[in-house]
């Protein structure tokens, strides 16, 4: 299966690319509105990889392409930018494709985080608005009261159970260090 990280050059983006690549077979995409930016994030989550002796091939591209080469679309950009970002790549979003949003509405200042809801009651409902109808969006994390675990019904349709593919994929809180022995050695690939 191949995997799309959309705004992969960041935190939660690279976390996810270092685990997804030392836990995984998946292909994984990097995404970015700058293919520069992408292409260098693949490289050197690459690199991080390598060093710690798992042989994966990460390839970076701007964000429509990555999507365009993905069975599953990964929103790792800030919350109030999954709907703009789903909209930018909507075009390249086919009827088996699955998007997931790990982003919540979560906001820090000075005094600590605060969860903001936004008005259409979860920031994977924003993104589902702005998702084709054929094209499920999954939420896989887990807020009480908040952000529940989620799977949308993209406005038309009853909620769809996530395929096989889709419940493989657990996030987790990423960061982006690496903890413990990689999984999946160097092989011939
Ligand atoms: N579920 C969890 O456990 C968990 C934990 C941490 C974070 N999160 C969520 O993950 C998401 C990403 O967090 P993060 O800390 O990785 O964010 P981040 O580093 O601030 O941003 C991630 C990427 O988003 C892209 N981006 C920035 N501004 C954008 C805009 N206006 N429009 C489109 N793309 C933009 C950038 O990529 P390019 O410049 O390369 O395009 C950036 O590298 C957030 O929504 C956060 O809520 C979830």
């Amino acid at each position: 299966m191949r995997i799309a990280l959309l705004g992969g050059s960041g935190d939660i983006g690279e976390g996810l690319a270092l685990r997804f690549g030392r836990d995984t077979s998946h292909d994984i995409v990097i995404g970015s509105r700058e293919p520069e930016k992408a292409r260098e994030a693949a490289e050197s989550y690459e690199a991080e990889l390598d060093d710690r002796g798992v042989d994966a091939k990460l390839t970076g591209f701007e964000n429509e392409m990555a999507a365009d080469r993905a069975d599953v679309v990964v929103l790792a950009v800030p919350p109030y930018h999954v709907a703009d970002t789903v909209d930018s790549v909507a075009d390249s979003l086919g009827e088996d494709d699955i998007i997931v949003s790990p982003a919540t509405g979560m906001q820090r200042d000075e005094e600590g985080f605060h969860y903001h809801r936004p008005e259409a009651g979860s920031v994977t409902a924003l993104a589902a608005g702005a998702a084709p109808d054929s094209v499920p969006v999954g939420s896989p994390i887990s807020m009480p009261s908040s952000e529940s675990t989620h799977w949308s019904s993209a406005r038309t349709r009853p909620p769809r159970r996530p395929s096989a593919a889709s419940r493989r994929i657990s996030t987790g809180c990423a960061h982006s260090t690496l903890a413990g022995s990689p999984t999946r050695r160097k092989s011939s690939r």
